[in-house]
């Protein structure tokens, strides 16, 4: 039997429906370069959900691509950003940002996740012409820990950069199990109304690939469209990013995907605290980080693949644990049952 796969959101392909979509609009010829219908209405469908008329919608295909093409656009030479030490940007995308030139000043953080007044210093350090201009605030949400900003957090945080003359900027990759989180409940309109600019992430959940970036400031959406085509992502085949957001978005397909894999993961959580076993972080999202013992990791390695995350202490190690659109229970299930029969050889 082959290895069952906890290690990402993106190791199935795409929801059917996608694929469906691109077989059924196969041969209909369409403008390249995002001009075509489906990702005209695609933009549409995401800017009615947004309730700000000054938001606008580009797609592009990847994750690390529309962090670096969004913050590069807007920064001048010698402006920076701000991001937790764990962030995608200063931990996961090769200096992507520094090589467009702007420095990532990190912040140390408990669980992932930036408060002003962990900012504040950082702003008032970089006071003169000696040093790089900290402009943009970067955070993702959820965050690499799986942690959530809340709303009331969003808005906390967006104040303090209108007040501070800095762009605050969030990072959606996986900005689903944020929506479907029942005690978060975030909308599309929150994010319009409480960021500079977001992403929503297509890879990590159920699209073929892709994320819809949203700029909500007109002068941060000037001449987008030439970042994109200077940075390669200004894609011929816009159509296939075109048709995947148009069907996550023309009947609720995104949420229904972001929920069950949320649904998953709460299935693996409260099945991991019945045989006692401990979390690195409280996370409620797809992504979980339970402590196990080393030789119960090593066992379980055999059947199932997943990160081991970090040591911990004492012979555990957390690691990370990710459900998706398409994890099956009995999959779920599997693991748990393979864990209790472990536990107890491995204490
Ligand atoms: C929060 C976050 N942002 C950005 C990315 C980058 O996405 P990509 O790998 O598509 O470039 C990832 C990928 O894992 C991510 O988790």
């Amino acid at each position: 039997m082959s290895k069952v796969s906890f290690k990402n959101d993106y190791g199935e392909g795409a929801h059917p429906r996608i694929l469906q979509a691109l077989i059924d609009h196969n041969m209909d010829q369409q403008a390249g370069y995002g001009q075509d219908e489906y990702s005209l209405e695609a933009c549409d469908l995401i800017r009615n959900r947004l309730e700000n008329q000054d938001s606008e919608v580009y797609l592009l295909s990847a994750g690390t691509q529309t962090n670096l093409i969004a913050i590069a656009s807007i920064l001048r030479p010698y402006e920076a950003c701000i991001s937790p030490e764990s962030g995608h940007i200063a931990t996961h995308e090769t200096g992507a940002i520094e090589a467009t030139g702007h420095k990532v000043l990190t912040v140390c953080t408990e669980d992932g996740k930036l408060t002003p007044d962990l900012i504040e210093p950082v702003v008032s350090l970089h006071a003169d012409e000696h040093r790089v201009h900290p402009k943009l605030v970067y955070i993702s949400n959820p965050t690499e820990l799986g942690t959530v900003y809340s709303k009331e957090e969003l808005i906390f945080l967006y104040d303090y950069c209108r007040e501070n003359d800095l762009l605050f900027y969030c990072d959606g990759a996986r900005i689903g199990q944020t929506m479907v989180h029942p005690e978060i409940a975030l909308t599309l309109a929150d994010y319009a109304k409480y960021t500079d600019a977001f992403f929503i992430g297509g890879t990590k959940n159920g699209a073929l690939l892709g994320e819809a970036l949203v700029v909500n400031r007109s002068d941060w959406q000037d001449h987008m469209r030439y970042h994109l085509k200077q940075r390669g992502a200004l894609m011929a085949k816009g159509r296939v990013l075109g048709l995947t957001f148009q069907t996550l978005f023309e009947d609720g397909l995104y949420e229904d995907l972001a929920h069950h894999a949320w649904l998953m993961a709460s299935h693996l959580r409260r099945g991991l605290v019945a045989l006692g076993v401990h979390f690195l972080v409280n996370s409620s999202t797809n992504q979980q980080f339970p402590i196990l013992p080393d030789s119960c990791i090593e066992k379980l390695s055999e059947d199932f693949d997943f990160y081991v995350w970090a040591p911990v202490e004492n012979g555990h190690s957390a690691v990370r644990l990710i459900t998706s659109w398409a994890t099956r229970k009995k999959a779920i299930d599997r693991f748990l049952d393979d864990v209790k029969n472990a536990l107890p050889l491995c204490n």
